[in-house]
């Protein structure tokens, strides 16, 4: 069979096939959908009798079906590339080696579209805590404000509402923020979906289907959004500490359920994608449109609806607080001690909290509120945390929880002499591997050193967790050998 034929006979018969060929279908409709919408919307705009608001509006609705034209464009094309290069290295030693490659490019462009984003959002919250809002303005303006940055001075105004004529060079901050959830999403995908048997299934954790998984994954995405928006829109919002407070319960049940449904690991970088989507959102769904409707207020001469301006402040100010530890989640899987520890959805909330506290003393300093607390508080509640999850803070209390060796016993009997026996069980080892055997307290208590090391700090046995070792297990057998693997 030749070269050809057999990447014909793979791009059709993968079972990728029907998934791909729907997705490309629908980006398909949707593209001529929207460039038959940009079209007639276009030709609705040469009627000269339209009225300033009209036009603007129509306007706005061309540039976004424009817009959606070429989102649509872009991701068929995506998709259709992603499917023909999938088809052509799997199955290959190709495979890794292009996923490797992918992940580099998505990964390099969402960090970058991510330093953009969130570089321009704290440079903007620098510019409104530092303008000069009292010395010489004009009427017009809130503030202003000299700076001197690259080798030239620069001087920025900022206008109380708007200006009288809204400039044609208008800069918009929101590709950012959008680029930065594609990629983001799109490395999902990459690092965690295509591979969700190694990086998002953890047996001892839930033992769950790749399907399950991603729908789990994706679905708190979704409902992550759906509850924040609700919250924003219920009467919670006229209180900020009430917010507050509620927001950080509901953010540790979906803490506690994705650390008791995924693995660690994909557990953390799926909250962090929680809040990154609902930072997207409120981006996408609020602020911009308020931006909208403000430039249309001043360009059309009709009343601007004060709630809207309101709103995407109180949404701006959320995402203010989510910035530091939306960043420590991102880079959290460097870092097993925080995302393999047995109570990691602690441990991410005391570092979402503690972070979100540096940065309200942060903002509190830059309104020339220096209020310290905050800063120490958070501070001094890393550094506690650090300590009690230390493997050395760990040993003392397990060392004091006295375990028998009757409760040792117990475990490795369901866990070890499967193949560690004179009559193994299992199917492979037929006879004790290495010659070691569990079937007396004198032989497993003169092996307790070795046991913990394999068995407790390496994790390395039982063998693949072949018996389905549990964690609990796991610090069972460590007490008994920190008391000294005493058999009486
Ligand atoms: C599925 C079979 C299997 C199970 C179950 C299993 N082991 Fe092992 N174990 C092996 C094999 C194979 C080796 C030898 C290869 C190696 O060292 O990784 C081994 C080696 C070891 C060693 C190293 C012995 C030496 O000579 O250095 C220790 C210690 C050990 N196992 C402890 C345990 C403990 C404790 C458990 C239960 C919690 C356990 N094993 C469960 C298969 C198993």
């Amino acid at each position: 069979m030749s070269a050809e034929v057999s990447f014909i006979s793979k791009l059709l018969l993968s079972p990728m096939l029907w998934p791909a060929v729907l997705l490309c279908a629908l980006l398909l409709g949707l593209f001529l959908w929207f460039r038959a919408l940009a079209n007639r919307l276009g030709a609705t705009l040469s009627d000269d009798g339209l009225s300033a608001a009209a036009r603007f509006d129509l306007e706005e609705a061309r540039s976004t079906a424009i817009a959606g034209r070429q989102t649509a464009k872009f991701f068929g094309l995506l998709v259709l590339g992603g499917y023909l290069t999938y088809v052509a290295v799997v199955g290959t030693p190709m495979y890794g080696y292009v996923m490797e490659w992918l992940n580099l490019a998505v990964r390099w462009t969402h960090v970058i579209a991510g330093i953009m984003w969130i570089g321009a959002s704290f440079y903007f919250i620098f510019l409104e805590n530092n303008l000069n809002r009292t010395h010489g303005l004009r009427d017009e303006l809130a503030g202003n404000l000299w700076a001197i940055h690259g080798g030239g001075f620069y001087y920025l105004e900022k206008y109380k509402v708007a200006p009288k004529v809204i400039p044609t060079d208008l800069h918009w901050f929101k590709y950012e923020a959008y680029f930065t959830w594609l990629s983001g999403f799109a490395l999902l995908f990459l690092v965690y979906y295509a591979d969700a048997k190694a990086f998002m299934i953890d047996p001892t954790v839930a033992d769950i289907s790749t399907p399950a998984a991603i729908a789990i994954g994706v679905g708190s995405l979704v409902l992550g959004y759906v509850i924040y928006d609700t919250m924003c829109r219920s009467t919670l919002i006229l209180d900020q500490g009430r917010f507050a407070f509620v927001g950080t319960v509901i953010l540790a049940v979906i803490c506690y359920a994705l650390t008791h449904l995924l693995s660690g690991r994909a557990a953390f970088i799926h909250v962090g994608a929680v809040i990154g989507t609902i930072m997207v959102g409120n981006v996408f769904f609020t602020i911009i449109p308020s931006q909208k409707a403000l430039v249309r207020a001043a360009k059309t001469g009709q009343p601007l609806d004060a709630s809207l301006g309101k709103k995407a402040g109180q949404r701006s100010l959320h995402n203010n607080y989510f910035t530091l530890p939306v960043v420590f989640i991102m880079i959290s899987n460097h870092f097993p001690s925080t995302f393999g520890h047995s109570a990691n959805w602690i441990i991410l909330m005391v570092m979402i909290l503690a972070s979100a506290g540096i940065k309200h003393y942060w903002n509190l300093l830059d309104r020339g509120e220096n209020k310290p607390i905050w800063l120490a508080g958070s501070v001094v509640s890393l550094v506690v945390m650090s300590f009690v999850i230390s493997p050395a803070f760990e040993d003392t209390m397990d060392a004091a929880i006295p375990t028998s060796f009757e409760e040792a016993n117990v475990v490795i009997q369901a866990r070890c002499v499967q193949c560690h026996s004179v009559n193994p069980t299992d199917d492979q080892w037929t006879t004790a591997p290495n010659g070691v055997m569990y079937d007396t307290p004198e032989q497993i208590s003169a092996m307790a050193d070795k046991i913990m090391t394999r068995a407790v700090r390496t994790r390395t046995m039982p063998q693949g967790n072949k018996t389905g070792m549990t964690e609990e297990e796991r610090t069972v057998l460590k007490r008994w050998i920190l008391q000294g693997a005493k058999i009486q």
